[in-house]
C-alpha cells in the first residue's frame, strides 16, 4: 500500500517518536500535464491538483503534522481563524485524533462546501462578524488564555507538512521544475514550498499571485477590507509576510495581483479546457501566468518547466461555478424536444 506523506517523508519532519500518526493518506496528490495552457504560455505547464487530498485542499499537509504533534503532546482540542479550508480541514482531523475542534470563519464569505464539512465533522462553526484578519488576532489571543492547539499556518508544524508538496514535484518530476506559480492569501503555503525546495537544494523561481482586491504584499501594505471573490484568499494582513516576501527576493521570483475577473476566467477556462475543475482562489495561479506571462529573470533562460498550484476542489464552491457556467436545459419528457435540447 503507498504510504501516506507523513510516514513517507517521517525523516524530514518534527515529529517526536512517540506521536500518533493521525492522517487520512493526505499528499500523493495528482501531477496532471496541462496541454493546452502549455500551448498557450509556451512551456511544459503541469497542474499539482492539491483538491485531491482527503478534504478537498492543501490544508490536508500542515494538518496531519499538526494534529499529530499536538495529539503526542496531549492536546484536547484544536481551533482555527479560517477563510473555509483550514477549518474542513482541521475539523476531520480533530475527528480523526478524538479531539474537539473549534473554527471561526468571517461571517456569510466562506464558501458553502466549505461549510458543510467543518460542520458535518462536529466542529463548532462560529460566524466572526468581521474577516479572516479579525478572526486570526482572535484565535490566537484564545490559544493563549486556554489548553487549546492553534492550527493556523502559523503553527510551524503545519509549514513542516505543507513542505512535502514541494518534495513530491521533485520526486515525480525528476528535478525541481524551472518556476513554480501558486496562489498567496495567509503566505504560509508559499513558505512552505520554499522551505521543502531549499531543503532539497533546488530554488526555482517562485511567482506568487493575490487576489487585487487583497493584495497586501504586493502593494507593500496591509489591506484593512479586502475583496475578492477568491474567497479563499480574501486576506488583508498575511500572518507570513516577511517569510513569503524572503522567498520570492531570494527565488528572484516575485508577487503580483490578478483582478477577479481574471481569475474567474482563468477557473472557467482550465474547467473547460483542461477538464480540472479547481476553486476560484486555486486559479490565481494560472490567471497569473496567461496574464502576467512567465517571469523573466535576468540572466535565466525562459523558464520551461512551470508547475501551477491548485490549492482547493471546484466542489468546494458551488455557487461560483454556477454563476459561472451556462444554464441548464429545461426539457420536456418527449423525443423530439430531447433531441433540440442535445444536439441544439
Ligand atoms: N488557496 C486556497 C484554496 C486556500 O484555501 C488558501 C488559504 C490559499 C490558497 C492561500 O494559502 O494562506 O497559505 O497563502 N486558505 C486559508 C484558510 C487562509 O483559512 O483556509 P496561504
Amino acid at each position: 500500500m503507498p504510504q501516506p506523506m507523513i510516514e513517507r517523508y517521517r525523516d524530514t519532519l518534527p515529529l517526536e517518536p512517540g506521536d500518533p500518526v493521525v492522517s487520512l493518506n493526505e499528499g500523493s496528490t495528482p501531477l496532471v500535464e496541462a496541454p493546452v495552457l502549455s500551448e498557450r504560455v509556451g512551456a511544459r505547464v503541469w497542474l499539482k491538483v492539491e483538491g485531491a487530498n482527503p478534504t478537498g485542499s492543501f490544508k490536508d499537509r500542515g494538518m496531519t503534522v499538526a494534529v499529530s504533534r499536538a495529539k503526542g503532546r496531549g492536546a484536547e482540542a484544536v481551533i482555527c481563524a479560517s477563510t473555509g479550508n483550514t477549518a474542513a480541514s482541521a475539523a476531520a482531523y480533530a475527528v480523526r485524533a478524538g479531539m474537539t475542534g473549534a473554527v471561526i470563519v468571517p461571517e456569510g464569505k466562506i464558501a458553502i462546501g466549505k461549510l458543510a464539512q467543518a460542520l458535518i465533522h462536529g466542529a463548532r462553526v462560529i460566524a466572526l462578524e468581521g474577516n479572516f484578519d479579525d478572526a486570526l488576532v482572535l484565535v490566537r489571543e484564545l490559544s493563549e488564555r486556554h489548553p487549546i492547539e492553534l492550527v493556523n499556518s502559523v503553527n510551524p508544524y503545519r509549514i513542516e507538512g505543507q513542505k512535502t508538496a514541494a518534495f513530491e514535484l521533485i520526486d515525480e518530476l525528476g528535478e525541481a521544475p524551472d518556476a513554480l506559480a501558486i496562489p498567496v492569501g495567509n503566505a504560509g503555503n508559499v513558505t512552505a514550498y520554499w522551505r521543502g525546495f531549499q531543503e532539497r537544494e533546488t530554488a526555482p523561481v517562485l511567482y506568487g499571485f493575490q487576489a487585487a482586491g487583497a493584495a497586501p504584499l504586493v502593494i507593500g501594505e496591509p489591506v484593512a477590507n479586502p475583496e475578492t471573490v477568491a474567497s479563499a484568499i480574501r486576506i488583508g494582513s498575511p500572518a507570513r509576510w516577511e517569510e513569503a516576501m524572503n522567498a520570492f527576493n531570494t527565488s528572484r521570483g516575485r508577487v503580483a495581483a490578478v483582478t477577479d475577473e481574471q481569475i474567474l476566467d482563468a477557473y472557467h477556462w482550465l474547467a473547460s479546457n483542461e477538464g480540472v475543475f479547481c476553486e476560484p482562489a486555486s486559479a490565481a495561479s494560472v490567471a497569473g501566468i496567461l496574464n502576467h506571462g512567465l517571469p523573466v529573470v535576468e540572466g535565466m533562460e525562459t523558464p520551461e518547466t512551470v508547475v501551477c498550484v491548485l490549492t482547493g476542489h471546484g466542489l468546494k464552491d458551488p455557487d461560483t461555478a454556477l454563476g459561472k457556467a451556462p444554464p441548464v436545459i429545461s426539457c420536456a419528457n418527449e423525443i423530439t424536444v430531447v433531441e433540440r435540447a442535445v444536439f441544439g
